[in-house]
């Protein structure tokens, strides 16, 4: 047993700190108990006495300043408020009082007790980068008046329940960049106003079912950066008011119906998990998501039912999956879709009319797809489009309203047709770098009359004094080293850069 500690004394006598009775547990340490240790060990207080009582008395009578003492059999008397490992290794003569004094403890040793919490607390209470390892129950029980508490970047392992007992008007917590790996389930409990929760960046594997039950008035809850491998269904489920839940970089294999009833949510990012299979219900009921972001998953194939029910989708990141095989009237569930990315998958066999209906589209990445032909002329309102890195041979389409379009590495050959077919482009940013072309027709270019930059790096064309003449708006060239530097003085008003 690692974590073995003998209870030797409990002493239920009345002992009245700041109002509370407070029950006495003195525990003699017989192995590690890692979160009791500290930098340094200070002793408070020492005398003489052949009793094992005095001593616990005495140290009792240090309300919230002694922590341990070291009792040498028949001799004599040491107090700490902290001591650090090595002090500890092997010596079984030292009892620990255990966490029951509301206070904050830091790794150093030292302790901020409850009345001290109070004096300092403010309406914005920042506590960040301070190494606080210990938070005891009820520590800030006196501190109502704060809102914000920001306990970022400091050295917890463990939230105890009661630990924000008391603070009835906090709205923002923030625990991220510590080292939790657990919570006492009803850490949470208290009937909470917090709307703001960041638990992003800890050491969380599991999350209780309940442990989010009261917090019914949270907006955000952020969990990246854990590594949560399964959650509960339940988990979420009184969150009545959330609106953006954070879940990237965990390792969560599945999507389950996790989010059921949660009317307000607008944005869901589960993106860097491991999730192979989106359940076809995980979607079904009433709710209001916007964004979904999954990107850097597992997930293999995209049927009519994924997603179903997510009727106001505007934002879907899908990149850097495993995509084979997507239901051809998969889009036409999402007739609201502005922003649609799928770079870093197979979609060599993405029939054209994947793409129809799609009227609201506005961003659409398609970098590195295999993509070889693609038809986007119904995205009358597409403004920005990644095809970079596909094997696409020709591409002219009538997108009027596109502004960006990065063709980069694509073996496009020789340019001698439009690529946007419309009369008016509105193309503001065009890359057909390293594309092998060996020839382009320049006046199509210059035809983009609000051309403003313009990659065009890593081919195998040849220019001359009068390329640059005539484009009316162009301001930025990405351009090979040799032709950065001899077009600097030929075309003053154009900025000539390698990439
Ligand atoms: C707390 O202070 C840190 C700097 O120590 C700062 O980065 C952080 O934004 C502050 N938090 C709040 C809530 O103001
Ligand atoms: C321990 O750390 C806290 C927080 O950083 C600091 O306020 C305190 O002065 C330090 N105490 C000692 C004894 O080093
Ligand atoms: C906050 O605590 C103080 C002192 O403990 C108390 O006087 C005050 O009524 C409390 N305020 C609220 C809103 O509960
Ligand atoms: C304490 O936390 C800080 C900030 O997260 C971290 O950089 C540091 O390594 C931690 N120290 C220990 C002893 O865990
Ligand atoms: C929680 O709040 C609700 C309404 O604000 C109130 O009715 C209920 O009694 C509170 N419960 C506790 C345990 O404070
Ligand atoms: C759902 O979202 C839409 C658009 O974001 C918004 O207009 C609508 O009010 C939301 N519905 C609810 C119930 O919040
Ligand atoms: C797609 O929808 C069309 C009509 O909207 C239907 O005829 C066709 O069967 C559907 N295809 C699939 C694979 O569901
Ligand atoms: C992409 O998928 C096609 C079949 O759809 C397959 O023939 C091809 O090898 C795959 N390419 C890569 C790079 O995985
Ligand atoms: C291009 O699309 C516009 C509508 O956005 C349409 O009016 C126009 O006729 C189309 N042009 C060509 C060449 O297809
Ligand atoms: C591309 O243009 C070059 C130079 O005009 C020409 O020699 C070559 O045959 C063309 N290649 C193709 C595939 O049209
Ligand atoms: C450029 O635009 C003009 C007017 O729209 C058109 O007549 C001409 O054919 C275009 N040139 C090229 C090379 O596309
Ligand atoms: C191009 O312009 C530069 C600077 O004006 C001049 O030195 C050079 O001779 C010109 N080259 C040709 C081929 O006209």
């Amino acid at each position: 047993m690692k974590f073995l500690k003998i209870k030797i004394l409990q002493i239920s006598l009345v002992f009245i700190l700041e109002k509370l009775v407070s029950t006495e547990w003195i525990t003699k340490m017989s192995s590690y108990f890692d979160t009791v240790f500290f930098e340094n060990t200070i002793l408070i207080h020492e005398f003489s006495t052949p009793s094992r009582l005095k001593c616990i008395q005495k140290c009792i009578l240090f309300e919230t300043t002694c922590q341990f003492l070291q009792f040498t059999l028949g001799k004599r008397c040491e107090l700490y408020s902290s001591i650090q490992k090595e002090i500890f290794n092997g010596n079984v003569d030292i009892y620990l009082r255990d966490k029951k004094l509301p206070r904050i403890h830091f790794l150093n040793g030292s302790f901020l007790d409850r009345l001290q919490i109070f004096n300092m607390a403010k309406v914005s209470f920042n506590l960040s980068r301070n190494g606080i390892n210990q938070i005891v129950p009820l520590a800030f029980a006196t501190s109502n008046k704060t809102e914000t508490l920001d306990l970022s970047f400091n050295n917890l392992t463990i939230l105890y329940s009661k630990s924000f007992y008391g603070m009835i008007n906090l709205k923002t917590l923030d625990l991220s960049f510590n080292q939790i790996s657990q919570f006492e389930s009803d850490v949470f409990k208290e009937n909470s106003s917090l709307a703001f929760l960041h638990l992003e960046n800890n050491f969380l594997k599991y999350l209780n079912g309940n442990i989010f039950d009261n917090l019914q008035w949270l907006r955000l809850l952020n969990l990246e950066c854990n590594q949560i491998e399964v959650l509960d269904t339940n988990t979420f489920k009184n969150l009545k008011n959330i609106r953006k839940i954070y879940l990237g970089n965990n390792n969560l294999k599945s999507l389950d119906p996790f989010f059921h009833n949660l009317e307000l949510l607008s944005l869901l990012d589960i993106s860097f998990n491991k999730i192979k299979t989106v359940h076809k219900d995980a979607f079904m009921s009433r709710h209001n998501l916007s964004d979904i972001l999954i990107s850097n998953n597992q997930i293999s194939e995209i049927n009519s039912e994924t997603f179903k029910g997510v009727n106001y989708l505007e934002k879907l990141d899908l990149s850097s999956n495993r995509i084979q095989k997507i239901d051809v009237n998969f889009t036409s569930n999402f007739p609201n879709l502005k922003e649609l990315h799928m770079s870093n998958n197979n979609l060599s066999f993405i029939e054209t009319r994947f793409f129809n209906g799609l009227e609201k589209l506005e961003i659409l990445k398609l970098y590195n797809c295999n993509i070889r032909n693609i038809d986007l002329n119904s995205l009358k309102n597409l403004k920005v489009l990644h095809l970079g890195a596909n094997k696409i041979t020709l591409f002219s389409q009538n997108l009027s309203s596109l502004t960006e379009l990065l063709l980069t590495g694509n073996p496009l050959g020789n340019l001698t047709y439009p690529l946007i077919s419309s009369q008016n482009s509105n193309l503001d940013v065009l890359g057909i770098s390293n594309c092998k072309l060996e020839y382009i027709d320049f006046d199509i270019l210059k035809n983009l009359t609000n051309l403003r930059t313009l990659g065009i790096t890593g081919n195998q064309l040849v220019f001359n004094n009068e390329t640059f003449n005539g484009f009316r708006n162009l301001e930025n060239v990405y351009i090979d080293q040799y032709y950065a530097n001899k077009f600097k003085t030929v075309f003053p008003n154009i900025r000539f850069s390698i990439l």
